[in-house]
């Protein structure tokens, strides 16, 4: 009678071992929250869990913004979603075991999504540890979090990965304040559509400022000039969706000063029908509170 119980006791044991839930394994790890509400809002946490031998290498809180920054201010959701499946790999890695150099295939690179061979990485051993290096970007596994048979590893890296290929395109100069050109012609050709936010691209960074402006100063003009820049962007994309979307609602989007990222009071962009302009506007304003959702709901409409 004790053998077979024993038995039952370790099927028992192994059948409720077998699944794991990687949400909750990162809620024992406050450290890591953000990470693990991103792998939760992106649908990833549940791809994950149907998998076997996967190894999900996370950022602590404190790197997170390293994340988002390296996507910059036009990072559309998609690339967001697709930079998370840039540290999920589809091999289990034990960093506290001896691990041969090998090739590892991110969750990305099954996406299709990626040039050739830019979703998979290199894990190296090095002096500073366990490499893995992807397409142009590197980071070092610091330690294991939580291992969990041969089917689960969660392990922290130093740094975030951002390989080629998921990033935005570097932003083309924007031109100096003062020659800020009117909003663009009617016709525009259609493949603008796919791609990341390009007018939006354009308002980004703060080296795009004209060289020795005085920002002190000049304020009052840049803001002036990057409202302008931003609405010809904006009108831009509008117009594209507008063009698309023949019987399109009417929509409110708030209007994003690209050098602060905050909401530029009171004004905002309505689109109705096959028409768009910017409009002075009170209150809330539900559908998209930053450049990133704007961009996104545009594209994904
Ligand atoms: C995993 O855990 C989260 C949080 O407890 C829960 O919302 C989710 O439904 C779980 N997923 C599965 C597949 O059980
Ligand atoms: C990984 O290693 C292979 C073989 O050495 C090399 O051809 C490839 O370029 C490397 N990939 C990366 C991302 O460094
Ligand atoms: C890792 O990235 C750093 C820059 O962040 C670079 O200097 C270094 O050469 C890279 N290492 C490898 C192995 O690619
Ligand atoms: C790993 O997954 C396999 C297949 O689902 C399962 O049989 C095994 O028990 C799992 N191991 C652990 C430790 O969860």
């Amino acid at each position: 009678m004790k053998i077979p119980l024993a038995m039952a006791l370790l099927l028992a044991v192994a059948a409720t071992a077998a699944a794991f839930n990687v949400t909750e394994e990162l809620q024992k790890e406050p450290d890591y929250s953000e990470f693990n509400d991103l792998l939760t809002k992106s649908g990833l946490a549940s791809d994950v869990n149907t998998r076997n031998s996967i190894t999900v290498a996370v950022i602590p809180n404190s790197k997170i913004d390293q994340l988002r920054g390296s996507l910059g201010q036009t990072a559309t959701e998609k690339q967001l979603i697709d930079i998370i499946r840039v540290h999920i790999f589809l091999t289990y890695i034990n960093p506290a075991v001896k691990n041969e150099d090998q090739q590892i295939t991110s969750l990305y690179q099954t996406t299709g999504k990626a040039p050739g061979q830019d979703g998979t990485a290199n894990l190296t051993n090095t002096k500073a540890g366990l490499d893995i290096v992807m397409s142009g970007s590197n980071t070092t596994i610091v330690k294991s979090v939580k291992q969990i048979g041969y089917n689960l590893s969660i392990v922290e890296v130093d740094k975030p990965l951002t390989p080629n290929g998921v990033l935005p395109q570097a932003p083309t100069p924007a031109p100096p304040p003062g020659t800020v050109p009117a909003p663009a012609p009617v016709p525009v050709a259609p493949a603008p559509i796919l791609a990341p936010a390009p007018g939006l691209a354009a308002a980004t960074p703060a080296s795009t400022r004209s060289p020795g402006s005085a920002s002190d100063q000049s304020s009052a003009p840049r803001i002036l000039a990057s409202t302008l820049l931003l609405g010809s962007s904006i009108v831009g994309f509008a117009l594209l969706w507008a063009r698309s979307k023949p019987r399109s609602k009417r929509r409110v989007f708030n209007v994003v000063n690209p050098y602060s990222n905050s909401n530029l009071d009171n004004i905002a962009l309505r689109i109705w029908r096959r028409s768009f302009w910017l409009e002075p506007h009170e209150g809330e304003i539900a559908c998209c509170s930053s450049d990133l959702e704007l961009s996104q709901t545009i594209l994904s409409d």
